[in-house]
């Protein structure tokens, strides 16, 4: 009987935490530590003062109260406190997490892994509203690459908003923000070689409404915005204090009207042709033909490159008709001197060219599947996004891989099938349920697993206008896709819905506005 009573207990605690995603080891043991906002934080190694600053601000949002202090005195607390350490017998994702009698320590391969610690001590905190029970966790994640996609150039986003998204991506334990910047609606970084660049080209002189394949009205109102050099080496700086490795996009050559409004000689004709006021894929692309062009790209990327220290700079290359090019003499006769094929291989031309730049300056280059269609370098790394397919016909040729299939990933599809109480989206149908399904090695074998270096969701903004609106279609899809990207290989769908259920009350904490239909039974 008493037996059975303590089981109970056991049983009932142990239903009360969970952490997403999902732990390599989780194990509950009887007993509780109380943490409030006279908690100190203990650093065992200064290197962690950010890590562990972040972690006293967010949870003192949980507290309402002022941020817990953070320590660097070794001496032995009287209170329990929260002790960080690093060890290096961890990878440097991977942390342990131990509650008990003496408090909590967290030790990380790294700031990163103590980090990941502190994301999983905070789910716990707000879950139990600070009786945190004593615990061993232990944990690292399957994928190295883990990323959260955002297009700022159909719709803009502040450097507020887009710390704020910084911060929902970091509490999901994800590791690369690839952050869209140029596009046909707009360009948004500061370039100051070519100030016409966010003069003329961040700015559309009005935006269609209603939905890009049937729709003819428009807004009439002007729509711009861009980020300085200054706001992106800020946002850069937010994101590595959170462990996360910004990745820019500068799309070439289709996706850029903003910079062929704003210097029409990128473009086969040199005419001028305005910031694109409607969605979809436009046949106005730049040049590949003449040197002026290559020269362009160049001066952009060495800029790209000061103000984004990330290994990858991506470089789009999707969605990129080729009819400008069969008539433009530029571009032929770039064909016949290179002794290209087809229009195909000239765009394969100059994506291997940018990447010669790109490694020229110690970077390597990852661009959208169309990339594999006139015949890729080896060294190229493939984002898949027209399903899955491009991404494994590259793992079997030993191209490096980031798996974002539009059948599974692409957070601007609808939630629901009935679409009942959503807003006008671009189509699609992606329920959190689906998204749980996704599967990063379908049809590869266990030498091609190895060239997936990740999983990441794409975030595409032409229907979406509002912040609270944009969160809404990435959360909660992406706690579903944090065990994809983090817990491959030990998703549990049964456990997949207390854990979403506890996320929310994180998601409540922080007013961040999340989609109610996986909660209601909806898909
Ligand atoms: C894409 O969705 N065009 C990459
Ligand atoms: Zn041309």
């Amino acid at each position: 009987m008493a037996l059975l009573a303590i089981q109970g207990i056991a049983g009932a605690l142990a239903a009360e935490v969970s952490i997403m995603p999902q732990p390599v080891k989780l194990e509950i043991a009887e007993g509780e530590m109380v943490i409030n906002p006279k908690t100190t934080i203990i650093l065992m190694d200064n290197s962690l003062r950010s890590t562990a600053q972040i972690f006293a601000d967010d949870i003192a949002v949980f507290f309402d109260s002022k941020p817990l202090k953070v320590s660097s005195s070794h001496r032995k607390a009287t209170d329990k406190s929260i002790y960080l350490a690093l060890n290096k017998s961890l990878a440097a994702e991977e942390y342990s997490l131990l509650v008990n009698t003496n408090g909590t320590l967290i030790e990380g391969g790294s700031a990163a892994g103590v980090f990941y610690g502190l994301q999983s001590l905070r789910q716990m905190i707000i879950q139990t509203d600070g009786k945190v029970p004593y615990c061993t966790i232990e944990d690292k994640p399957t994928f190295a690459y883990r990323g959260v996609h955002l297009d700022v150039c159909r719709h803009f986003f502040t450097v507020e908003e887009v710390k704020e998204y910084i911060d929902i991506i970091a509490a999901h334990k994800i590791n690369r923000f690839h952050f869209h910047l140029t596009d046909d609606q707009g360009w948004r970084i500061e370039i100051k070689r070519y100030p016409e660049l966010t003069k003329v080209g961040s700015v559309r002189t009005e935006t269609l409404v209603g939905h890009g394949g049937s729709s003819n009205e428009y807004d009439g109102t002007p729509y711009g915005g861009y980020y300085t050099q200054k706001q992106l080496r800020d946002i850069v700086k937010y994101a590595a204090e959170r462990h996360i490795t910004v990745i820019p996009e500068i799309e070439m050559p289709g996706h850029a009207r903003g910079a062929l409004a704003a210097l029409p000689w990128l473009g086969c004709t040199d005419e001028y042709i305005p910031v694109w006021t409607r969605w979809g894929v436009t046949p106005e692309i730049m040049c590949a033909g003449k040197e002026t062009t290559y020269e362009f790209l160049e001066n952009v990327l060495a800029e790209v490159i000061e103000i984004f220290p990330s290994e990858y700079i991506h470089i789009g290359g999707d969605e990129a008709p080729r009819n400008r090019w069969k008539e433009c003499p530029h571009c032929q006769e770039r064909i016949k001197a290179e002794g290209l094929a087809s229009e195909a291989e000239l765009q394969s031309y100059l994506v291997a060219r940018i990447e010669k730049y790109l490694h020229a300056h110690g970077r390597k280059m990852i661009g959208w599947d169309e990339i594999l269609e006139g015949g890729v370098t080896p060294t190229a790394t493939i984002m898949s996004w027209q399903g899955a397919r491009g991404g494994i016909n590259a793992a079997k040729k030993g191209n490096y891989v980031v798996m974002t299939p539009n059948s599974h990933l692409y957070f601007d599809f609808y939630q629901t099938e009935t679409k009942e109480g959503e807003p006008l989206a671009i189509g699609g149908y992606l329920p959190v349920e689906k998204v749980y399904q996704y599967n990063p090695y379908r049809k590869l074998n266990d030498e091609e697993k190895k060239y997936i270096l990740g999983v990441q969701c794409n975030l595409w903004t032409e229907y979406i206008g509002e912040f609270d609106h944009l969160t809404s279609m990435l959360l909660p899809r992406l706690a579903a896709l944090s065990d994809v990207q983090w817990a491959e290989n030990r998703r549990n769908e049964e456990t997949l819905r207390p854990r979403m259920e506890q996320m929310r009350k994180l998601y409540d904490c922080y007013g961040w506005n999340y989609a109610k239909f996986y909660y209601e039974g909806r898909k």
